[in-house]
């Protein structure tokens, strides 16, 4: 099985498949992203264009290749695309997001974002369920967390339905360029392996 020094490049799921992104990911990256809903939380600047989109995207597979951050493309399977009009909202070969994480020794952090039209058909809680799914698996990994805007209830949301704990709230920690100059306070969310209990 893959291991954290070897990321799968695909991860199945039932509706959705995570897919090791390349820069011939950069048109659908765009695309997902071009909508001020999916950017307004984020703490990156708009891509504005494709040719943006494949820098980051030549970034992306730069990190991949030394070990310091994975990111994957979300694509629907049929069962997905079968789910409401999301197919037919996106011209992009079934791409309807990205997700990725961070490794920094026993602990991973992640991050996602869903094409609008394909919210709200709990695809972005299955997505991060496949990621925290095979982070789970990794015995180095105890840890496992990720931040939101104050705001960003939606995510909050999924955080939660995944099982991490809210930790607290980081006051003024990040700069959310959509919506503000300056800082905004953050909350964080994490997972933990307990330590197995001792023998009696
Ligand atoms: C966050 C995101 C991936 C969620 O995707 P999604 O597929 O719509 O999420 P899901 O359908 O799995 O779950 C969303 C949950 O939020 C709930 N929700 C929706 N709108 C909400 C709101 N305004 N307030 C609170 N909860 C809300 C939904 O009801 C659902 O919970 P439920 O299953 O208990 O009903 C998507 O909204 C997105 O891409 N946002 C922009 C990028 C972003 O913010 N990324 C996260 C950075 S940390």
């Amino acid at each position: 099985m893959p291991g954290l020094k070897d990321p799968p490049v695909v991860i199945e799921g039932a509706r959705l498949r995570l897919r090791r992104s390349t820069p011939d990911d950069a048109l659908p990256t765009f695309r997902c992203a071009a909508h001020a809903e999916v950017m307004k939380h984020l703490d990156w600047p708009a891509q504005r264009s494709p040719a943006e989109a494949r820098t980051y995207l030549e970034g992306c597979e730069q990190r991949w290749r030394a070990g310091t951050e994975f990111h994957w493309v979300i694509e629907l399977k049929p069962a997905g695309a079968a789910v409401a009009a999301t197919a037919a909202a996106l011209d992009s070969a079934g791409m309807v997001g990205s997700i990725a994480c961070r490794v920094h020794g026993h602990a991973a952090d992640f991050g996602y974002l869903l094409a609008h039209a394909a919210w709200g058909h709990g695809f972005g809680t299955e997505a991060a369920a496949l990621l925290m799914g095979w982070l789970q698996r990794q015995p180095e990994i105890v840890r496992i967390w990720a931040t939101t805007d104050i705001d960003n209830t939606r995510s909050a949301r999924v955080l939660e339905k995944l099982g991490l704990a809210r930790e607290g709230v980081m006051r003024k920690a990040t700069v959310r360029p959509q919506l503000a100059t300056g800082p905004r306070d953050t909350v964080l969310y994490a997972w933990v392996r307990e330590d197995p209990r001792p023998a009696v």
